[in-house]
């Protein structure tokens, strides 16, 4: 015991301080509050019920697998990707964490029902920081948390549309993101190089509990789940969020063949299974298996890379942002072709 607190000292003492940068959002409190739960008073009830059953409350402790090791043996390149991966996430949960904790207090007057269940997700979004936090002192750095002083904050505004689906969308995306790399290190064992991933199956279903949180307040709304407008709306989410997703897959492809993965294939089964899972919830899906969709994504990575191929030139900035133009117009005429693919109604399994 006392030599498991020398190594935590001296990891303390050790630990270099890095800045924290998680995003702050807000938006319309009194459209939150205008919310009707009573007309799916039942998915509300399930949705609150799971939440507060707290099921993997045991499952995020630093047992044998975490103690008395150093992971110092990690160098280099593989490394930087681990400690890359493990800030961006805590700074994401610490978002979370406040965004939820945020709600739950404005709306702890106006509508009770929204404001327990945002309470019980920032829980699990706290204990989600709170393991990265200390998985970076595993790897001597110490997330710097001014942040958590609120005057420190610049907030983002989010019209309510956007604010929901952008919510609803990364719940479940972190929910199949957590779940694809558990799946695969658990075949592939020989990849698990630090144990944090093994608490990526219970995380995956903290995800997913508040995917389900989000889901009930989209159909209790009938300007989100039912009319041309709402399945219009619905499609240009998807198609912004999936497609924003997607194009990410190049910047991250280093960190995941670290881990065995092949990030585009990693990326597409991750949209799949996330199109699956929003079935439920929504009035459309995309066709993500008609396979014109990730290859006119390709193409439109191919002019985001022209772009910044132009943007590192030595033109002048004029120039460059004249030849910048076709590239910019080509992406647009690509979301306007995959806007126009069939989408997939879920009308009938609701
Ligand atoms: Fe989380
Ligand atoms: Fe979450």
């Amino acid at each position: 015991m006392e030599y498991v607190e020398n190594i935590q000292l001296t990891t303390k003492v050790l630990a270099e301080e890095t800045l924290i940068s998680p995003g702050f959002y807000t938006t319309s409190i009194r459209k939150f509050s205008n919310i009707d739960t009573s007309s799916f008073q039942e998915a509300f009830n399930t949705a609150i019920a799971n939440l507060k059953s707290d099921y993997t409350k045991n499952d995020y402790i630093r047992d044998e697998r975490f103690f008395n090791q150093s992971w110092d043996h990690i160098k280099g390149e593989a490394r930087e990707l681990i400690v890359k991966l493990l800030e961006m996430y805590c700074a994401a949960e610490y978002s979370g964490f406040i965004l939820y904790k945020e709600l739950s207090h404005q709306l702890k007057e106006e509508n009770s029902i929204l404001s327990g269940g945002f309470s019980l997700m920032s829980r699990d979004e706290a204990r989600h920081a709170s393991s990265l936090n200390k998985a970076l002192l595993d790897f001597h750095i110490k997330p710097g948390l001014g942040f958590l002083k609120k005057e420190d904050r610049k907030y983002i505004f989010l019209p309510f549309s956007w604010f929901l689906y952008s919510t609803y969308l990364s719940e479940r995306i972190s929910s199949c993101y957590y779940i694809t790399i558990f799946e695969h290190l658990e075949s592939h064992p020989e990849y698990s190089i630090y144990p944090l991933f093994s608490f990526y199956k219970s995380w995956s279903e903290d995800e997913n509990r508040h995917g389900d949180f989000f889901g009930a307040i989209i159909k209790s709304q009938s300007q989100f789940s039912s009319g041309l407008r709402a399945r219009l709306v619905c499609k240009f989410f998807l198609l912004l969020i999936f497609s924003m997703t997607y194009l990410k897959y190049q910047s991250n492809d280093k960190l995941l063949a670290l881990l065995g993965l092949d990030a585009r294939k990693y990326y597409i089964s991750t949209i799949k299974k996330v199109n699956n899972s929003i079935r439920k919830d929504l009035p459309l899906v995309l066709d993500v298996e008609e396979s014109r969709f990730f290859e006119k994504l390709d193409i439109c990575l191919l002019h985001i890379s022209e772009n910044e191929r132009i943007n590192i030139s030595n033109q002048h900035i004029l120039l460059k942002s004249i030849r910048k133009i076709p590239h910019y117009l080509s992406i647009l005429l690509v979301m306007l072709r995959l806007f126009m693919l069939k989408s997939i109604s879920t009308r009938e399994k609701r």
